[in-house]
């Protein structure tokens, strides 16, 4: 399988890791030499499908499938157009992805089909969150405490030109789940956890078999085919949720391939979540089966001799990485570290058998880094509680 991968940015990573982890050929496209996808690839192209789509096109054309990691709505209708009807299998869903760009849409769906959401406000009472329906990344998403607030956080949103969603605030762990569909039907996969930094940025994922009851974790996964069989999603989604005291309440979905949650669950499970993508639309099964191991993905960052865990976004100033595994204890990484030096980011996965025994492995990664890099403070950053 040879995978062309439009973008080489914090996704255009993730799907080059699994691309390599599932032996297939790489191929990655971006219009920044910088990027950092292009340096542990097999085959890098500095390239702009929108400004040369002929020199693109020859590239889609000596490979067996394209899939786009990035957000760009230009670029993503164009590879659309460009590749329908072509021997090229594409490895996206334009009409889902549309969507489940709109909060407001994804809503309507997901409330239609029965899945439980953050109740709307002005029913809820306060505190609320106010955010874009339009947005990604968090931006422009606010706590309201009271309707000052909420005129505030309207405030915000009206300046990024778009529409509210406002909504209950809340609380309880991050959980996450992906699901892959073929038009018709869908499947999920694995639930995993996702962690914070100060920022509210993903810093660490963890792929434990009981993060969630056996009714929860069924629920979910029941969730994730639900809205996807709803949408008539024909690709990968994940839809993001948070397990309250009162059960999960699902914030929103995103159809394309994520980053993070597919290394993590890769790292505990031995499911490659691209794999089964690229195995969904030749109607193949890939015959993997949950390891049921316990894995664990996070983020690091030495800048002289402070290390810290930090968010993906952070991770994305990584520069020239490469794919090493056994780097300081752990099983895989992806990292820009070399001996001596006091300015790299690095991400790390370790598995074991129990979760107990993952968590007690990232620790002793963590250690090996001070011992070894003359780190003076670790400061492990988690987001104020509100
Ligand atoms: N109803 C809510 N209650 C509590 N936190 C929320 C709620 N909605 C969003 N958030 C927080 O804001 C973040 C971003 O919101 P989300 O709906 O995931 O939009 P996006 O990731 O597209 O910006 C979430 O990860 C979560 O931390
Ligand atoms: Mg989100």
């Amino acid at each position: 399988m040879r995978l062309c991968i439009v973008g080489g940015a914090l996704q255009g990573m993730e799907a080059t890791f699994l691309g390599k982890k599932a032996d297939f050929e790489t191929v990655v496209l971006d219009r920044k030499p910088t990027a950092p996808a292009l340096s542990f690839c097999d085959e890098p192209h500095v390239l702009n499908p929108l400004e040369n789509p002929d020199e693109a096109r020859k590239v889609f054309e000596s490979c067996d499938a394209v899939i786009p990691a990035c957000e760009e709505l230009d670029l993503l209708k164009s590879l659309d157009s460009m590749l329908s009807g072509s021997s090229v299998e594409f490895l996206f869903d334009l009409e889902s992805y549309g969507v489940s760009c709109s909060k407001k849409r994804s809503n309507e769906v997901m409330s239609s089909v029965g899945v439980p959401l953050p109740q709307p406000w002005p029913e809820c009472g306060f505190p609320v969150i106010v955010k874009p329906s339009s947005q990604s990344g968090s931006v422009g998403v606010s706590v309201a405490f009271d309707q000052e607030d909420v005129e505030r956080g309207l405030d915000t949103v009206r300046t990024l030109g778009d529409e509210p969603v406002i909504q209950e605030f809340v609380h309880g762990r991050s959980m996450s789940v992906e699901v892959i569909g073929n038009g018709d039907t869908a499947r999920s996969f694995v639930t995993t956890e996702v962690m914070l930094d100060h920022n509210y940025d993903c810093k660490m994922v963890r792929c434990f078999p009981d993060l969630l009851s056996p009714e929860e974790d069924k629920f979910f996964g029941k969730i994730g085919v639900d809205v996807a069989e709803a949408i008539g999603l024909k690709a990968l989604m994940d839809v993001e949720a948070i397990d309250t005291p009162k059960g999960l309440r699902v914030l929103e979905i995103d159809a394309r391939i994520p980053s993070q949650t597919p290394a993590a669950i890769l790292t505990g499970t031995g499911i490659n979540l691209l794999e089964e993508l690229v195995a969904s639309r030749t109607d193949r099964e890939t015959g993997r089966t949950n390891s049921g191991r316990s894995g664990i993905y996070w983020h690091m960052y030495q800048k002289d001799g402070v290390l810290r865990t930090n968010g993906e976004k952070e991770f994305g100033h990584v520069r020239n990485p490469r794919m090493e595994r056994g780097l300081f204890g752990s099983d895989d990484s992806i990292t820009d570290y070399e001996s001596g030096s006091k300015d790299w980011h690095g991400t790390f996965m370790v598995s074991a058998d129990t979760p107990e025994k993952a968590e007690a492995r990232r620790e002793s990664v963590i250690k090996k880094i001070i011992e070894t890099c003359q780190v003076d403070t670790y400061i492990d950053g988690t987001p104020d509680v509100i």
